[in-house]
């Protein structure tokens, strides 16, 4: 392996950590132009930047993973570029051809290639791909001109880490409106939720969950992640909203259930007051992985699933799957990953 950092790769967490190089790309007068890798890692924007004042921007999160022959791996970055389309679409913002979005992904891994983890270490390279509006500007208009940068920082777990169960807590407040932009990833919806995991945090909870804005009555998601339980009678379910972010993790670990585990399915409404029916839950999402859910307090009472402290059984052959595909342990459906060459 060629120049490897030194980094304590296990004791990395869900940080920030300034790599070498990053990709820049800029629209303007109807086009992206062919982008480069800079060494700075700060932008310089016009003041009146629409990113600034109208939260005209959104992002994306995947990760680079390493394999024990040492190759590096991209999961489903086209899903992660389609994604990032629907939230330029939602909030006017110009789309980018797939393949210009995957490039920069395997251009700035190669460009930091020492900071990918080494295999083992649990840890991996998540990139961060994002697009701002930028320009001169002052009134509510889409901006003159955007930016599309992705950067990258090896990362640890996004909560406890590994398999350990944690405990969240119901949300008194909304993520999204219905109609809203709840099912894009954009910067708006995170500054909604800061207070929320905030309180949530403070109370000893790992993060928080929100329930359906309209009625209270129907888990969404978690502030980072989206919900999972297996039912007793082994079905995996997960809710079905139009406000919640349609999770690549989600979409695959369905994927996974069915075909590697031979698991009934269903995407369907979540009811808060039937929390009863699962025997094990978990957070699925690019930083989370799959996080156990230990407990779910709601209305002063701390829900118990499997256990507090130790993973169910499903849960672990999910997580187990899920992850041998993303290092190349086991065989991936046709076109989930993509290497870094
Ligand atoms: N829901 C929210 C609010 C998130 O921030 C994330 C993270 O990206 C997810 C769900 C999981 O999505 P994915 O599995 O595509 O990372
Ligand atoms: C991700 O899992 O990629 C996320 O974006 C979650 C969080 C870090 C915002």
């Amino acid at each position: 392996m060629s120049n490897v950092k030194n980094i304590d790769w296990g004791k990395l967490g869900f940080n920030y950590i300034k790599t070498d190089l990053r990709y820049v790309s800029i629209w303007k007068d109807g086009s992206w132009d062919d982008g480069k890798l800079v060494e700075d890692n700060n932008i310089t924007i016009s003041e009146g930047s629409t990113a600034i004042h109208y939260g005209q921007q959104c992002f994306e999160g995947l990760k680079a993973y390493r394999t024990a022959e040492g190759k590096i791996q991209l999961f489903r970055p086209d899903e992660n570029a389609k994604r990032m389309n629907n939230s330029c679409k939602r909030l006017l913002m110009p789309e980018l051809p797939i393949e210009k979005f995957v490039e920069a992904c395997v251009q700035v891994v190669k460009a930091n290639e020492a900071y990918v983890p080494p295999y083992g270490t649990g840890a991996t390279l998540y990139l961060r791909p994002y697009v701002i509006g930028i320009g001169d500007n002052l009134g509510v208009k889409p901006a003159p001109e955007f930016l599309f940068g992705v950067f990258c920082s090896p990362v640890g777990p996004y909560f406890k880490g590994g398999l350990a169960p944690v405990n969240f807590m119901i949300s008194d407040y909304d993520r999204a409106a219905p109609y809203g932009t709840g099912a894009a990833k954009v910067g708006g919806n995170y500054a909604a939720s800061l207070l929320a995991h905030e309180i949530a945090v403070k109370r000893g909870f790992a993060d928080c969950i929100y329930l359906d804005p309209l009625t209270h009555s129907k888990i969404e998601e978690v502030g980072a992640a989206n919900f999972f339980g297996i039912t007793k009678d082994n079905k995996f379910v997960t809710p079905k909203s139009d406000s919640i972010l349609p999770s690549i993790t989600k979409y695959s670990l369905m994927h996974v259930a069915k075909e590697y585990l031979g698991l009934e399915v269903e995407e369907r409404d979540v009811l808060i007051d039937n929390l009863d029916e699962f025997k094990e839950a978990g957070a699925c999402g690019t930083a989370a992985v799959i996080t156990p859910i230990g407990g779910i307090e709601y209305k002063e009472e701390l829900h118990v699933f499997h256990s507090e402290t130790v993973v169910g059984p499903i849960t672990r052959k999910l997580y187990d799957t899920l992850c041998g595909i993303q290092i190349g342990e086991v065989k991936a459906p046709e076109g989930w990953i993509v290497e870094v060459k």
